[in-house]
């Protein structure tokens, strides 16, 4: 009876994430924005990330002016924290910072003071609005690219008025302009319309990179259902990804 029941539990997945090996857009920083508020929960996601194959974490806090005000300087001291903790742990994973910021009125200034936390070889991952696309976006993403930065746009099938237009987000693209989907999505943990719209970026191969966007443990549970996928294996298998060239 008992080997029965067994039988009938989902099986493991077979795959990992250690394909991709890097993580490169979650909420990790203790107590900076809405991820992990403590070093412990920090610790758990990372240990968590570490389960699923990751073998680097660049951790990106948010910093918009109206609710997060991080600095490289809030940001690298949590930093300091979470990586102590981690040796005193004995826990063996590579985490950077950089952030994710939010297109508002100050990111401009911000972009021209320079100083911006980029990711790997100068990638700027940023979030747009929820409620209506940015009237400067293109401007913005031109604006990136002057100053010799690589744009990514974190998660473009969470834009509910972004969801149901291939075309915008070619033109996004075409723009030079990176997408970064969260993998979840594809999960339906956001929901069947953004389910919809990962589903239909990846057929289309217009993802560059996916992430975790991870901020607590509830993502860390969706991100390991997400490898009994079949379009998370064709992500992890047979797509030009390119999470890796930020090892
Ligand atoms: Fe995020």
């Amino acid at each position: 009876m008992f080997g029965l029941f067994k039988k009938s539990q989902p099986s493991e997945p077979q795959i990992d994430f250690s394909g991709i090996a890097v993580d490169l857009h979650s909420h990790m920083i203790p107590g900076v924005d809405d991820g992990a508020q403590t070093v412990e929960e920090s610790v758990a996601l990372v240990s968590a990330m570490k389960d699923l194959g990751f073998q680097k974490i660049i951790t990106t806090p948010h910093i918009m002016a109206d609710y997060y005000r991080n600095t490289r300087d809030t940001i690298e001291r949590g930093l300091d924290i979470l990586r102590e903790e981690l040796i005193r742990q004995n826990i063996n994973m590579p985490v950077e910072a950089a952030a994710e910021y939010y297109l508002d009125e100050s990111f401009d200034t911000k972009l021209q003071k320079g100083d911006l936390m980029t990711i790997g070889d100068g990638f700027l991952l940023f979030e747009i609005s929820f409620v209506n696309f940015p009237t400067n976006m293109f401007e913005t993403i031109e604006r990136i690219k002057d100053k010799g930065l690589k744009p990514i746009l974190a998660h473009p099938e969470r834009y509910p008025y972004l969801t149901d237009s291939l075309d915008k987000y070619r033109q996004i693209k075409e723009s030079g302009c990176y997408l970064q989907l969260n993998t979840i999505s594809l999960t339906g943990y956001y929901g069947k319309g953004t389910q919809k719209a990962a589903e239909e970026l990846v057929n289309n191969m217009l993802i560059d990179f996916i992430a975790s966007d991870m901020h607590h443990l509830k993502h860390a549970g969706a991100l390991k259902r997400s490898l009994n996928l079949p379009l998370v294996r064709t992500l992890l298998t047979d797509y030009q990804l390119q999470n890796t060239i930020l090892l």
